[in-house]
């Protein structure tokens, strides 16, 4: 085709466009940005293509038509960045699009025929006083309805002419990106129009990655982030549902002591997870796992810090008569960090949970407290835990317990001030068997890894293997051998070792 031909359709059409400056779209993808109504709401999963069909979209108009203005608002500062990045790259790349400039200061990128497109996060501060002939919103659903309607669609109100673009995978029934949605799909409204994206046609996620990722999901965040479909907010954001909470309280798995507890997934050594009260109205609080059995071993307010490690001692030091591989878990952050030093003091095989830290599924979950939850939802779904029925305070705090996503996708679990804030107690119970159950491999989420990446962890593996005989091989010749010790208890170096 002659240049000039090429070049005329590339205009025309936000497919063509995309083909010459090597973003080629798919052509639903395409198909459905043609922006014929004012505002056009695309709801989808994630991963579909929604920020690199928004990135080539912006710069296909600010290209066919001179000095026109595009606001690309994202959910984040991040995700603002990285769609400025990929508008960069493709202007800076593509001949079609010679004599771009790029601002980063201002996150402004300026066509050689003085259209311009600014990329900025959600930020009343960053989007209010623009006025723009198009006015995209990526991850719409995670920008607030008040800075949507206060100070993003305000932007295109003295241009008649102007259009809009909000996409996003679906959150919940309520809020700004719901309605408009709604109204897409019922075609009602004359001015708006919905369309769905399908996981299914997005051709470069392999029905396998997605098989994997539906298996690792709680099913209402399946139902949003994989179906792209509106689930209910309220029971849609549990974490538990209902029936797997009756399903283990109806459970009676083997007591404690009894051999046929080692069969199970984390069966054998008892677990306990202790959550430290950090004000009169919480509870400090002891849960037992073993073999799936979930058991409050002490709970009680007002407690001091050498009395809660006393109990961790008392709890998990009585078992290691017996057993000797106990091992408890204990909130770290804040005053829990003291019961973790008295109780080790004490002798007790104590480890630290940290919430806060980062998960070994940084990509999947915000947190260790977001990747345990995960692990505790699992094993109530697949039937592995059996809950007390007369614990009505325990069960009570795990139908509470909500999810949410992250600006980057991950998953979170509500936190204990949010909790608060709506006027629910603090969920210690509950956090207390899911630090029991971070103490074991059985219990954590399922891994979703790329071969490369579970490559490199098997390596990881059987390197601290190794280091962990040379270690212990090292603790044997010390034993044999008293004067070389550095210093320190007996048991304090023994307990070292192991622990
Ligand atoms: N038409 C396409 N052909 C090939 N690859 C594509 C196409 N569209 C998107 N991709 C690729 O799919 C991946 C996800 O794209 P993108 O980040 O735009 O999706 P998203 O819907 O914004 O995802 P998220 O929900 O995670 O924000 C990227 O690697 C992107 O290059
Ligand atoms: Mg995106």
């Amino acid at each position: 085709m002659a240049d000039h031909v090429l070049l005329a359709r590339a205009r025309q059409d936000l497919g063509a466009f995309a083909e010459l400056v090597g973003r080629p779209l798919a052509t639903w993808q395409a198909a459905s940005l043609t922006l014929e109504r004012r505002t056009t709401v695309i709801v989808a999963p994630r991963q579909t293509g929604k920020s690199r069909s928004l990135a080539v979209l912006a710069l296909h108009r600010a290209f066919r038509t001179a000095g026109i203005r595009v606001l690309v608002v994202s959910a984040g500062e991040d995700a603002a960045k990285r769609l400025l990045s990929e508008v960069r790259a493709v202007a800076a790349d593509s001949p079609l699009l010679a004599g771009s400039v790029v601002d980063e200061l201002a996150s402004l990128v300026t066509l050689s025929n003085g259209s311009e497109i600014r990329s900025v996060p959600a930020s009343e501060r960053a989007v209010r006083g623009w006025t723009v002939d198009l006015l995209i919103v990526d991850e719409a659903a995670s920008v607030e309805d008040d800075l949507l309607h206060g100070a993003a669609l305000p932007t295109t109100a003295a241009r008649p002419d102007a259009r809009i673009v909000l996409a996003g995978s679906p959150r919940g029934t309520a809020g700004a990106f719901y309605e408009a949605a709604c109204r897409g799909f019922a075609g009602t409204d004359v001015h708006t129009v919905a369309v769905r994206w399908r996981l299914r046609d997005a051709t470069w996620i392999s029905a396998e990655a997605i098989a994997a990722l539906r298996e690792g999901l709680p099913p209402a965040l399946a139902r949003a982030e994989l179906d792209g479909e509106f689930a209910d907010i309220g029971d849609g954001l549990r974490l538990f549902e209902d029936a797997w909470i009756d399903a283990a309280v109806a459970r009676e798995l083997p007591g404690l002591g009894s051999l046929a507890v080692r069969d199970r997934p984390g069966g054998g050594p008892l677990r306990l997870g202790v959550d430290v009260a950090r004000s009169g109205h919480d509870e400090t609080v002891g849960v037992q796992v073993r073999g799936g059995r979930v058991r409050v071993a002490f709970a009680g307010h007002g407690w001091d810090l050498m009395r809660t490690a006393e109990a961790v001692v008392r709890a998990t030091c009585e078992d290691r008569l017996a057993d000797s591989s106990a091992l408890a878990a204990v909130d770290e952050t804040g005053l829990g960090a003291g019961v973790v030093d008295r109780a080790r003091q004490l002798g007790a095989p104590v480890r630290g949970f940290v919430s806060a830290a980062r998960a070994r599924q940084p990509q999947r979950y915000a947190n260790v407290r977001a990747e345990a939850y995960s692990g505790l939802a699992d094993a109530l779904r697949d039937g592995l835990l059996d809950l007390d029925a007369s614990d009505r305070v325990l069960i009570g705090q795990l139908r509470q317990v909500r999810w949410t996503t992250d600006r980057l996708g991950r998953i979170l679990i509500e936190s204990k001030d949010a909790l608060r804030a709506r006027g629910v107690v603090s969920p210690d119970r509950a956090d207390a068997v899911v630090m029991a159950l971070s103490l074991d491999a059985a219990w954590r989420p399922r891994e979703v890894l790329s071969a490369e990446d579970r490559a490199a962890r098997e390596l990881e593996e059987a390197l601290a293997i190794h280091a962990r005989a040379v270690r212990v091989q090292e603790a044997r010749l010390r034993w044999n051998h008293p004067k070389d010790w550095a210093g320190g208890s007996v048991m304090g170096n023994v307990l070292g070792e192991r622990w």
